[in-house]
């Protein structure tokens, strides 16, 4: 499998995918992806994944298991999968991103379901403007990813929930059949840019997007690491033999 391990943002450098680059430049780069994709992002989750984004979410947010009346804050929302869902339970939710482009086509879906009452907030999860303890739970879906200090956005996340409060990461892990990994590779690097390329005439987003996943922190090293941003009971839970996981800490 092209693993490659994740790159510390030591000595000024960032993994974009399995390129180094300035840790200024990492969030620049990340930018014009989802400037390009966004208006065709949603569609284009549902044909690279066959669906299966909707069948991780649901299940996510089952893990999320919101009470009526909960806050609930998700970063790095996107076009607002997440955030709809979670309102559907009741949840009192605030959908945030750093890109307005993404959170345009969130805005939008959300007026088209009558859910304008949603706040929709422009928010970097690495430095998030809410006062400590304001939540009942903060989730991130297929964001942690992109996000340059990922230690940052995991302290920022314990540092808004209330004592109590629980944490949630939907994100792409590791295969737990290595015998899967030729047929996974050959889909992330030949069929996933080949896809961009035609559908959304951007190969080289859904280069980033393959490469970013093999960068990504396994499941083991990413509960080291929600456990170093003082999040306790770290659990995780692989789906789809480990396509995806389920990370989740609680604010003691
Ligand atoms: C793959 S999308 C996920 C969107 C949505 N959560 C979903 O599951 O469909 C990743 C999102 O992360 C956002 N993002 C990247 N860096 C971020 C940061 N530092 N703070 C907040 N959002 C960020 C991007 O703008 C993008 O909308």
């Amino acid at each position: 499998m092209q693993d490659k391990q994740p790159q510390p943002a030591a000595g000024g450098t960032a993994d974009f995918g399995f390129t180094q680059v300035p840790v200024a430049e990492k969030a620049v780069l990340v930018r014009g992806v989802f400037d390009r994709v966004a208006r065709r992002y949603d569609l284009m989750n549902d044909l690279l994944s066959f669906s299966a984004h909707r069948l991780w979410k649901r299940i996510f947010i089952n893990a999320v298991n919101p009470r009526p009346g909960d806050r609930v804050l998700d970063l790095a929302g996107g076009t607002g999968d997440i955030a709809f869902k979670l309102r559907e339970r009741g949840a009192d939710v605030v959908l945030t991103d750093i890109n307005p482009a993404m959170l345009g086509v969130g805005r939008d879906r959300a007026l088209d379901r009558g859910l304008a009452d949603i706040p929709v907030i422009a928010a970097d999860a690495e430095h998030l403007p809410f006062r400590d303890g304001g939540f009942d739970a903060v989730t991130i879906a297929f964001g942690l990813r992109n996000c340059t200090d990922k230690s940052a956005v995991l302290r920022e996340a314990r540092r808004v929930l209330r004592p109590g409060g629980k944490f949630f990461c939907l994100e792409f892990s590791r295969l737990e059949v290595a015998a899967l990994a030729p047929l996974y590779d050959a889909y992330s690097f030949r069929v996933l840019p080949w896809l961009g390329g035609r559908v959304a005439r951007d190969a080289e987003s859904y280069r980033y997007l393959a490469e970013s996943i093999r960068t990504f922190p396994p499941q083991a090293e990413l509960a080291r690491m929600l456990g170093e941003a003082g999040l306790k009971m770290v659990a995780h839970r692989n789906l789809s033999g480990g396509v995806v996981a389920i990370h989740s800490g609680r604010r003691l």
